[in-house]
């Protein structure tokens, strides 16, 4: 892939609440849905989808920054401790997916959130977002099974992290 950096421009900014329709807007798609597996309950609900980053934007323990593409909302990238440790997740846009923005937004991201070790939850069959962690330092380090709301059943997940 040529290097699309060099081409483009790929940023991180803080996220605002105007940046919530665009976001609503991209994570209805199918596709992706099915790809996360780990998603809403249902994605087409734009209340809950509200109360759900009404609160994430009010948790100082979350890091969270938009991804723009020359200058437009690509997706989003965040660091959340749900879970214990410091966990990362992103999400983009169908029309800006295999440009190599998210390998590059999150390399951004990575120099934005400073904690480690840092882990990563993915289903074991999101080959693309795989290749976005591995082009980012982090390894395999476990693996299990959890309930999809996308695919409706437990699907197998991996688990993986940057140690430094
Ligand atoms: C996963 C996701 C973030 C990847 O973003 P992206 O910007 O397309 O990723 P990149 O362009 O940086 O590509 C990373 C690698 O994945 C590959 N890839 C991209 N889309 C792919 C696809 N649909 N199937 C297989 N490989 C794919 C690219 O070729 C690249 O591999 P390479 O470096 O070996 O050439 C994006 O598809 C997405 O937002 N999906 C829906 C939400 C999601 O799954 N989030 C992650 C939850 S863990």
């Amino acid at each position: 892939m040529a290097d699309i950096a060099s081409i483009h421009s790929i940023r991180l900014r803080e996220m605002t609440r105007d940046d919530l329709p665009i976001l609503f807007e991209q994570q209805l798609d199918t596709e992706a849905n099915y790809m996360a597996a780990f998603t809403a309950k249902d994605p087409t609900d734009r209340q809950a989808f509200d109360v759900h980053w009404e609160k994430v934007l009010a948790d100082k323990g979350i890091t969270i920054r938009t991804i723009l593409f020359d200058g437009q909302v690509a997706g989003s990238v965040l660091c959340h401790t749900w879970g214990g440790e410091p966990e990362i997740s992103y999400w983009l846009g169908k029309e800006f997916w295999n440009k190599g923005i998210a390998t590059q937004g999150l390399a951004l991201f990575l120099k934005v959130v400073t904690a480690r070790p840092l882990m990563a939850r993915v289903a074991k069959d999101n080959i693309a977002s795989i290749r976005v962690l591995e082009k980012n330092g982090f390894t395999l380090s476990g693996e299990g099974k959890w309930y999809s709301n996308a695919r409706g059943k437990e699907i197998e997940e991996l688990v993986w992290i940057r140690r430094s």
